[in-house]
This record gives C-alpha cells, sequence and structure tokens, in this order.
C-alpha cells in the first residue's frame, strides 16, 4: 500500500513539473494589454516636482496638496515626489532641468519666467493690480491666455496659475513711506528687466540673487533690502534681519505651473485628466487660502517685535504710482499692443 501511495505522489508531482517546465509559470510581465484604453495603465510614473520655496508657503502647501490628490485620483498610478526649498535646482535652472526631464512640473515666479519670455514683464509692471480679484480675472481672462499661448512657443505648457499674494518692501535703513524714501538704498529682487528698471526710476538699486541666498545677503548687508511676499519673508526669516517692512502690494507673487508638452503627451491620457482635475481643484483651494496664509505670516511676523511695519495709504500709492507711469509706456512694445489693453482694460473696469 505504501509503495503504490509512493508511487502516485511520485507520478503526480512529475506531472506538475512537466506541466510548468513545459508551459512555464504564469508571468505577469508576459501579459500584454490589447485594449488601447490601458495601454500604460499597468506602468507606474513617478513625476518631479521641484519648487524654491518652504513647505509652509502657499506654493508649498498647494505642491503637497496636489501629490496627495494625484494619487487618490490616479489610485496610486502616479506618484508625485516634492523637492521644495531648491534642493535640486535654483529657479532659474528649474527650467533647463524640465526641459531636459530631470524635473516634470515646477511653478516658478512670474519674474523669473521673464528671462525666457518678455511678453510676461507685463505681470511685473509695478501697482498693475489692486487686489486678488483683479489678479483672478487676469489669470482667468484672456491675459492668462495670451501669456500661455505666448509662452508655449517657447516649449512650455503651462496647466496653471497659482497665487501666492502681494509683495511688501523690507529693508534695514529706514522706514519707507514716499517714493524719495528709497533713493540709494540697495534691493534683492528677482531677475527680471521690469524689477531692475522700477528700483532705477526710483533712484535705488536693485541687484539679483537666486531665493536661497536672500537670507545670507540680507544678513551680511550686502544689500539693504528686498520685496517679497509675507509669507516668503516669514518662512525665510528674512524680517529677522530686517528692521523695516512697507506694506506696499506694489507687485503680485504668482505662479505658473509648467509641464514639458513631449513629456506629458507620453502620459496615457486618463492620467493626463486625473492629473490636471488635482491640480484644478488645488488651484481653486490657493485661491481662498493663500490670502489667509500670508495675512497669518503678518501676524506673525509683527508678534515678534522686529519689524516695524508701516502701511502704505491709498494716497501715498498714488505718488508711488504717478513715478513709476513711465513703465507702462516703455513696455507697451515688448508686451505687445493686445495684452497691454487688456491690463488697461482691467484698470478701468476696476474704476467701474
Ligand atoms: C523669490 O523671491 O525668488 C521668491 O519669491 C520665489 C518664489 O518662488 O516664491
Amino acid at each position: 500500500m505504501r509503495g503504490l501511495a509512493t508511487i502516485i505522489t511520485f507520478l503526480f508531482v512529475g506531472i506538475l513539473t512537466a506541466f510548468y517546465i513545459g508551459f512555464g509559470l504564469p508571468d505577469s510581465s508576459r501579459i500584454v494589454a490589447v485594449d488601447e484604453e490601458l495601454v500604460g495603465l499597468n506602468e507606474k510614473y513617478t513625476l518631479k516636482f521641484s519648487h524654491v520655496v518652504a513647505k509652509n508657503t502657499p506654493k508649498g502647501h498647494a505642491a503637497a496638496y496636489f501629490a496627495e490628490l494625484v494619487k487618490e485620483k490616479t489610485d496610486g498610478w502616479v506618484e508625485i515626489q516634492l523637492f521644495p526649498n531648491g534642493v535640486l535646482y535654483d529657479a532659474q535652472e528649474e527650467f533647463e532641468a524640465l526641459k531636459k526631464g530631470d524635473v516634470h512640473i515646477i511653478a516658478p515666479a512670474f519674474s523669473e519666467v521673464t528671462i525666457h519670455d518678455r511678453k510676461w514683464t507685463a505681470l511685473d509692471l509695478p501697482y498693475l493690480f489692486d487686489n486678488e480679484i483683479m489678479v483672478e480675472q487676469a489669470f482667468e481672462g484672456r491675459i492668462g491666455e495670451l501669456l500661455l499661448e505666448s509662452f508655449a512657443k517657447k516649449g512650455f505648457m503651462g496647466i496653471a496659475f497659482w497665487d501666492n499674494g502681494f509683495k511688501q518692501l523690507t529693508n534695514n535703513v529706514k522706514p519707507i513711506i514716499y517714493p524719495e524714501d528709497i533713493t540709494g538704498l540697495s534691493f534683492r529682487v528677482m531677475p527680471s528687466e521690469a524689477l531692475f528698471k522700477t528700483y532705477r526710476i526710483l533712484g535705488a538699486r536693485a541687484v539679483t540673487y537666486p531665493f536661497n541666498d536672500v537670507y545670507n545677503v540680507l544678513r551680511d548687508g550686502i544689500v539693504d533690502g528686498q520685496e517679497n511676499t509675507l509669507s516668503n519673508i516669514y518662512s525665510k526669516g528674512f524680517y529677522q534681519q530686517q528692521r523695516y517692512m512697507t506694506i506696499s502690494n506694489h507687485n503680485y507673487l504668482g505662479y505658473v505651473v509648467l509641464v514639458e508638452p513631449e513629456f506629458w503627451s507620453t502620459l496615457p491620457e486618463r492620467h493626463q485628466s486625473s492629473i490636471q482635475e488635482a491640480m484644478d481643484e488645488v488651484t481653486m483651494w490657493l485661491r481662498k487660502h493663500a490670502m489667509e496664509l500670508n495675512n497669518d505670516m503678518l501676524q506673525r511676523i509683527s508678534s515678534t517685535g522686529i519689524t516695524e511695519i508701516h502701511e502704505q495709504s491709498e494716497e501715498e500709492k498714488d505718488q508711488w504710482r504717478k513715478v513709476l507711469k513711465p513703465l507702462y509706456d516703455e513696455y507697451e512694445t515688448i508686451i505687445g499692443k493686445e495684452l497691454m489693453d487688456e491690463l488697461k482694460r482691467l484698470q478701468i473696469d476696476k474704476e467701474l
């Protein structure tokens, strides 16, 4: 009996072995999807998202929320890897890295874009926007369209405009109230020609340094001041090196979220729409929360007592506008008539 059982077991194992050797083990790598819709969906995508600011800023929060939403909407098939604080690249290096495919998403400030497309200088004109409603109208309307169309010609695809907030002036020398107060001082700005010219008209000097160097150049007294949003001023500790701040709201700091079109076209359509859907949700969320975040940072800076804060009045603003007006005429040819007319229309509409 025992001998018979051994023979049966032996035969059974033998048949099984022959079956597997003959036909091969089931191998998932050999499963080929024939359904067009499924092509690419059994592949996981990892997209690197580089930005230069801290996590506790509007862009930092938005990027983290976006990564979470993309994961949720693609059931984990697309992962967004975040690289904040300029750990990989500074703002200008990011454009090159995006072109080369070393990163897949970037969200540079408009002023950084001007280096690659001078039309974007439009958004650096001083006192262009009075409030967030005007900013939203610009992003959502023809102004936004014209800017994205123009940048598409340079090989960059914009998938959203992200908010941060209005820029404020800080310095370590004296309170800045009237335009003449700024004369003779030096400021770190982003690398935009319109920003350099703004300071030149005012008799001040503007120099550019990457964002990650700003704290050091302020600390070492290489420049007297800088301009930035409250969230950047707080999160990077600039206020610790600056005795005076003017709430001037003289420029808007916003971002354009960019992808490289060829890389984008390699993503399965279903992933593209999930990513765009996540992006749209985050953009709406940011529109509601960016201002709150900046206001919160103002409270924090103010409560330290390190920086004396002056809020520009409407009457003071008018004086600055008057001095800076020639910039608008100078830039009309650079940014083009259509865009300038749209900007002027936005200004006129606000009066109505
Ligand atoms: C800068 O001053 O360079 C920053 O405003 C950059 C950023 O992305 O906010």
